[in-house]
């Protein structure tokens, strides 16, 4: 008894010096204990210091992972790895894979914001366990993400009542607060969670910062990226899912942007980032057989939704009775997807194990800027104070997308029409604000 607390206590104190030597805090869940530096953490401190990356392996992937070991996936003797070729042409005959149906652990990065939060939630209220990491990095006002961790932890202690205490709250929900590029903190996610399934949705967003800041956003983006698929690979997981976006499009001339266009032509930092994204994702697939599918989101809005993007800012401004900057005549057009929407796609993403896809998920139509100002006009009930601003650098004129092969691949219908989306958007903000 006294030898096991006291190895016990050994791996505490190794956890604690690592932590210490890597400026953590832990915060147990409910009770925020702080221990150190920079992690948050809704859970159990890990019990022992993880292995370096190269050397990982495991014994079972978290959530239905099965059997893990650090090495690709191999064609049965063959010695290679297994490898599908994706052909963006022929989707239209790709055999659609069924959903996975049981209960999963899903690591889930960029939680603290806006579209991964609602997946987070979303993911929670079927009984999926989630793990989050986010650097809760101030590209707009932490507090708003630190309440979308809140809201997190809310339907983790509302799922595990509701469950009778089958799973507790921490058993359904961890938060981890730092970066995707900590290989201390992203070993010890993965040892300590065994996630058989990713959803990395972390990411620095926004075109015009990213001409400001590029090799910011090659850091978070690209750096990142290719962190969460060497660690999915290494720990075998059976599902990435990557937030890729419309802005790889550029100036596509096409009418609605299809996955099979040649999309190497970005007009932004932030574009070729996400492109880039695609690419290793391929490359990781290609070389290891990792199952990776890309998601590309079309112009998201809803409650919740991002303080910087326009459809936020229009809301607030309208309803202040604030000036707007409309940026070109207002003849742009662009395919706002509502939130809820994305979430469907996302979910029904994560659940559908593809050998290696690139999807548009959008409304599938397009809506003028004039006309989007108009609706919240007419929902907020006031009007709005336009001032025109040239076109900016970086943005697109017009993004509308074909959805299609998120029809067929992923069994997607985008449901929310612009009018409600905003009507609800508004309706949020009145109540959160009003
Ligand atoms: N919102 C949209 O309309 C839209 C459109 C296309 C693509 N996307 C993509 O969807 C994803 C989610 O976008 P969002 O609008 O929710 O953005 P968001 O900024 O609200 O969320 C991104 C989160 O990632 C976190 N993050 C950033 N870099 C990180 C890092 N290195 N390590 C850990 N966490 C990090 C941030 O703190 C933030 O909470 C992003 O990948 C974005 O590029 C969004």
């Amino acid at each position: 008894m006294l030898a096991t607390l006291t190895s016990r206590w050994r791996t505490a104190l190794a956890f604690l010096s690592l932590l210490a030597s890597t400026n953590y805090i832990s915060f147990t869940f409910g009770k925020t204990t702080t221990i150190l530096g920079e992690i948050l953490l809704y859970g159990q401190a890990n019990s022992a210091a993880p292995p370096c990356p190269q050397n990982a392996t495991s014994a079972a992937g978290g959530g239905g992972g099965g059997a893990t070991t650090a090495t690709a996936p191999m064609l049965r003797g063959s010695g290679r790895p297994s490898y599908h070729e994706p052909s963006p042409h022929l989707w239209e005959s790709t055999p659609v894979v069924e959903p996975h149906a049981g209960r999963k652990t899903v690591l889930v990065t960029g939680a603290a914001g806006f579209i991964a939060s609602h997946v987070s939630l979303a993911l929670l209220e079927r009984g999926d366990s989630v793990v989050v990491v986010d650097e809760l990095n101030d590209y707009y006002d932490v507090e708003v993400k630190r309440n979308n961790l809140e809201l997190l932890r809310e339907k983790a202690r509302e799922v595990s009542e509701r469950g009778g205490g089958r799973s507790s709250p921490e058993e359904l929900l961890a938060v981890y607060v730092g970066d995707v590029n900590n290989a201390t903190l992203m070993t010890a996610v993965f040892e300590r969670h065994r996630p058989g399934w990713v959803c990395h949705l972390a990411a620095r967003a926004g075109v015009r910062p990213s001409i400001d800041d590029p090799l910011l956003y090659v850091r978070a983006n690209v750096a990142g990226t290719t962190n969460m698929l060497e660690y999915s690979r290494l720990h075998s997981v059976r599902n990435v899912v990557v937030a890729s976006s419309s802005s790889v499009y550029g100036e596509s001339g096409s009418t609605y942007f299809s996955e099979a266009e040649d999309v190497d032509r970005p007009v932004s930092p932030y574009a070729a980032t996400k492109r880039s994204g695609e690419l290793i994702s391929r490359t990781y697939h290609r070389l290891y057989g990792l199952n990776v599918t890309n998601l590309r989101f079309f112009t998201v809005y809803g409650p919740r939704g991002r303080p910087d993007m326009a459809p936020y800012k229009f809301i607030r401004s309208i309803s202040e009775g604030s000036r707007i900057d409309r940026y070109g005549d207002g003849s742009t057009s662009r395919d706002y997807t509502y939130v809820d929407d994305v979430v469907d796609g996302v979910v029904r993403s994560i659940d559908r194990p593809y050998p290696c896809e690139v999807v548009n998920l959008g409304k599938g139509s397009g809506t003028r800027l004039s006309e989007f100002i108009g609706l919240v006009e007419r929902y907020t009930g006031r009007a709005a104070n336009v001032r025109v601003m040239p076109e900016q650098p970086g943005d697109v004129p017009f993004t509308n997308a074909d959805v299609s092969k998120a029809r067929r691949l992923l069994g997607y219908e985008p449901r929310v029409t612009m009018e409600e989306g905003i009507r609800r958007t508004v309706a949020w903000y009145n109540e959160t604000f009003g």
